[in-house]
């Protein structure tokens, strides 16, 4: 048994942030976050917006695309740093909005790795007879945890969520997939605040250490993109399209150069969305299928990098 993509989608809140915008608060310019991130633009929840409202608006679109109501879906896994509340888990009240019951909902905790670590999880639970149809979210909210006075992350990050359908098939759509953490790089990216007897204790803030990031981004995704390709006995030249986590333009462009993948083969949404932990993969998948770059037949290469360190891969034959 095997299972592959049957419907994609994605939910952006229609508050857009310009960079122009941000440098009328902190001390920056449009020039300075588009030349080191390309990040244009991101867009910023309402109030009264919460994740599951996000993972929701993508789930309906992904369930729409794959023609399947709620009621078919018997897994729900939604990855995410900014859950609604602590518990119970966002992917719970996902399927309470959506008005489903009584199969498995859990949310995935790996910060911006968490849609491929989410994606690995379903496709397994389908292949061993746990799950048939699986939707798989990734939504966040980090406009909450930034620190909006710190100019060297608040440029750097949005809203949103996407979110697939996974359905079983005969055929392998997810080819492979590969996990990694290795927590002693806890520190170079966190929120270390944490709820204590009613109050926060520590930094409820995103703190980065930007040029440990970025080394480290670039090394493990070019490594577990070859690990993947190594495993399905392919090349960086059988890749179609590659969707590393869209975090920086520079990571993903550094990452391409070491594969030896011309940019051309890279999907790219972080000008408009910027960085949305683990929204962005499914978001810049959604965009590519909905505008008939992906189609049927190529060799979509996910990439995931976040916080923890956690890194992964899900190396997808594409069905739809
Ligand atoms: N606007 C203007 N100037 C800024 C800003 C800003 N928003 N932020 C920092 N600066 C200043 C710094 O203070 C520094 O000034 P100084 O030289 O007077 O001290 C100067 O710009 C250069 O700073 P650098 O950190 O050297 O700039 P760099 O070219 O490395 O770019 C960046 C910084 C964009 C954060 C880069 O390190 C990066 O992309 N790192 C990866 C981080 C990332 O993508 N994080 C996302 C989360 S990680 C993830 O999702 C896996």
């Amino acid at each position: 048994m095997h299972s592959r993509i049957a419907g994609t989608g994605r939910y952006l809140p229609a508050r857009i942030v310009t960079n122009n915008e941000l440098a009328e608060r902190v001390a920056t310019s449009d020039e300075w976050i588009r030349t080191r991130t390309g990040i244009r633009q991101r867009h910023i929840a309402a109030q009264d917006e919460q994740t599951s409202d996000l993972a929701l608006g993508a789930a309906r679109e992904a369930l729409a695309a794959a023609s399947l109501s709620s009621a078919d879906v018997d897994l729900i896994i939604v990855a995410t740093t900014t859950p609604d509340m602590v518990f119970p888990s966002t992917a719970c009240i996902l399927q309470a909005k959506l008005g489903a019951r009584g199969g498995p909902a859990l949310d995935v905790q790996a910060v911006c790795s968490g849609f491929v670590y989410a994606l690995a999880i379903a496709d397994r639970m389908i292949a061993g007879g746990l799950a048939r149809n699986a939707l798989v979210v990734g939504a966040e909210i980090y406009s909450r945890i930034l620190d909006w006075n710190d100019r060297g992350t608040c440029v750097l990050f949005g809203d949103g969520a996407g979110a697939v359908v996974l359905v079983p098939s005969d055929e392998p759509g997810i080819l492979s997939s590969h996990l990694h953490a290795d927590g002693h790089y806890k520190d170079i990216l966190c929120v270390p605040g944490q709820v204590n007897r009613g109050g926060v204790v520590g930094t409820p803030f995103v703190h980065m250490d930007g040029h440990a990031v970025f080394k480290f981004a670039v090394k493990v995704l070019a490594d577990v993109a070859e690990e993947a390709l190594a495993a399905n006995g392919k090349t960086a030249r059988d890749i179609d399209w590659l969707i590393p986590h869209q975090a920086n333009i520079r990571i993903m462009d550094a990452t391409a150069k070491r594969l030896g993948l011309a940019t051309e083969h890279v999907i790219s949404t972080v000008d408009a969305h910027a960085n949305t932990s683990a929204a962005s993969i499914p978001l810049a998948l959604d965009v590519a299928v909905r505008d008939g770059r992906i189609r049927r037949g190529d060799n979509v290469m996910l990439l995931g990098v976040g916080g923890g360190f956690t890194w992964g891969s899900v190396f997808v034959k594409w069905q739809m």
